[in-house]
């Protein structure tokens, strides 16, 4: 969508001199949001979509997780790539959708990660759901945060984060991190995360692994 332009202005001087005509054209945003819904539209968006399927070893009960419906939508992300991945400096951002849902006793949630370049932290905002913020830092060190409508969170670089989703709706998060932060999911597919989040007597707990 393109907001409109501002005609050429024309000035003249005192002494009644014509300056050249200056136009200037108001460029659309390439991206527009959608804050509660987890909408992104625009070219450049990208979306990705996790299933049952795709996240194989996350789930601590594998029979339940093997009998369930491989195609089921766990979460899907759309992000605005606006530079390179790995250009120096730059900035992501994006929105995740996630489902609600168990596998057997354990909450829906992201594969979690840590990024590449440990110095790389990110923010989230909560925009709709209830969900829990885990964290992990050396030595397998985790705890959860709260998340709800209006919650911010910094997550700072050398920090594993995971979201779950512990309510009934989907849980929707904004987030913005480094362009050169990088993934590295191979360590929580090698060592998971120290504590998982589980229903017990009808409520979320973190559940900490021996
Ligand atoms: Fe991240």
């Amino acid at each position: 969508m393109l907001f409109g332009t501002i005609a050429p202005v024309m000035e003249s001087s005192p002494e009644s001199r014509t300056i050249e005509a200056v136009s200037t054209v108001l460029i659309a945003a390439p991206v527009n949001l959608n804050w509660s819904q987890g909408g992104m539209t625009g070219g450049a968006v990208r979306e990705s979509v996790k299933r049952l399927g795709d996240l194989k070893g996350i789930f601590r009960d594998e029979d339940a997780w093997g009998a369930m419906d491989p195609n089921t939508e766990v979460y899907r992300v759309r992000w605005w790539p606006a530079v390179p991945h790995g250009e120096e400096g730059g900035l992501f951002w994006g929105v995740t959708v996630l489902q609600p849902g168990k596998v057997g006793r354990e909450y829906f949630m992201t594969h979690g990660h840590f990024h590449a370049d440990r110095t790389r932290a990110e923010y989230y905002a909560t925009a709709a759901g209830r969900g829990i913020l885990v964290r992990m830092g050396t030595e397998w060190r985790t705890w959860g945060e709260n998340m709800s409508p209006n919650t911010l969170h910094y997550i700072r670089g050398e920090h594993a984060h995971r979201v779950v989703n512990v309510g009934d709706d989907p849980l929707i998060f904004w987030a913005c991190w480094g362009s050169d932060a990088g993934y590295d999911y191979e360590t929580i597919r090698q060592n998971g995360f120290g504590a998982s989040v589980m229903e017990r007597d009808g409520a979320p707990a973190i559940v900490a692994h021996e």
